[in-house]
């Protein structure tokens, strides 16, 4: 793997996740794979699993792991040919130049500005990275993917599953913040590659990019979707047409004990409790987010070691 931008980078999923649910079995047993190598990690914004599962990871292969809090250094400038006599003091340029010298592996975190469409659309700041710095580049969550988090579902799904195709509902619920669509984006095109029977449904006119749901069946009505699913992955995300808003706090879209069913409960976390979804479904067996949380060790974990493989 030269990269993981996005979920196209990698070659074999179905083989990846067998790896990658091997790996969690055994996860010291590539310890030599990483030494000497290095993890650079970037964060423009906050974070909790991800930080910590891609840490373990590294460490887990044997890698040293430098983090930087992006907005503690320099304020980068993306823009080519700006007049750099504003706020911005570094351009992305010789930052990813200079770091690519400190690390063998860079991971970048950036979410989007979710007020200016084009521009998130670009993903400008991963794009940068992967233009200047010359070492492989992994997504941490972009302005429109969050592929490490899509693979550690694709490997939750792939571990629970209980018959050969389940049925998996992505339901969109309330949220008082505007919120990306990257999880959601990922979570579809990674659905689109396994073998599982997709719905989505969300209130009419949360519509995430088509290019992205393609021929995806999209269902304005929740209790309908969720009959006879057997995973429901339950995400908030700000309106994609009306870019960024917050149009709908419906609270009748929190997932509830009474909806979900029998169904097994996801989501990427953090999340809001009694406004995403109800205590009484968190605190059920049915939910998997923990495991999920997990997964996210094993999905970084064998990215990474692809990635480091490829080095050699
Ligand atoms: N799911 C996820 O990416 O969590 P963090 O934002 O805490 O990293």
């Amino acid at each position: 793997m030269k990269k993981y931008t996005e979920i196209k980078d990698i070659s074999n999923l179905n083989e990846t996740i067998k790896e990658a649910i091997l790996l969690k079995m055994n996860p010291y047993e590539f310890q030599d794979l990483g030494r000497h190598k290095t993890l650079v990690m970037l964060f423009f914004n906050a974070s909790l699993r991800t930080r910590l599962s891609t840490e373990k990871a590294a460490k887990n292969l044997g890698m040293d792991v430098m983090v930087l809090n992006v907005n503690d250094a320099w304020q980068l400038e993306f823009e080519d040919g700006t007049v750099m006599n504003a706020n911005t003091s570094e351009h992305v340029k010789e930052a990813a130049q200079v770091i690519s010298q400190y690390a063998d592996i860079i991971a970048v975190r950036a979410f989007p500005t979710l007020t200016d469409k084009a521009k998130d659309q670009s993903e400008y700041i991963l794009k940068s990275f992967e233009k200047y710095a010359t070492v492989p580049i992994v997504n941490m969550e972009s302005a429109t993917a969050h592929p490490l988090q899509a693979l550690a579902d694709a490997i939750t799904i792939t571990e629970l599953a209980e018959k050969p195709k389940p049925k998996v509902v992505l339901s969109w619920a309330p949220h008082p913040k505007a919120l990306p669509q990257a999880v959601a984006n990922s979570f579809v095109g990674m659905m689109q590659n396994l073998e599982v029977d997709l719905t989505i449904t969300h209130p009419e006119g949360y519509e995430l990019d088509k290019k992205i749901t393609k021929q995806t069946p999209i269902n304005y009505n929740q209790k309908e979707a969720l009959k006879d699913a057997d995973f429901v992955y339950v995400k908030n995300w700000s309106n994609f047409n009306d870019y960024g808003k917050v149009l709908n706090q419906d609270e009748n879209w929190m997932m509830t004990q009474d909806k979900l069913g029998n169904a097994k409960f996801m989501h990427c976390l953090p999340v809001r409790r009694n406004v995403v979804v109800e205590d009484a479904v968190l605190d059920s067996e049915n939910s998997v987010v923990i495991k999920q949380a997990n997964n996210r060790t094993f999905a970084a974990q064998i990215v990474l070691k692809q990635i480091l493989e490829g080095l050699r």
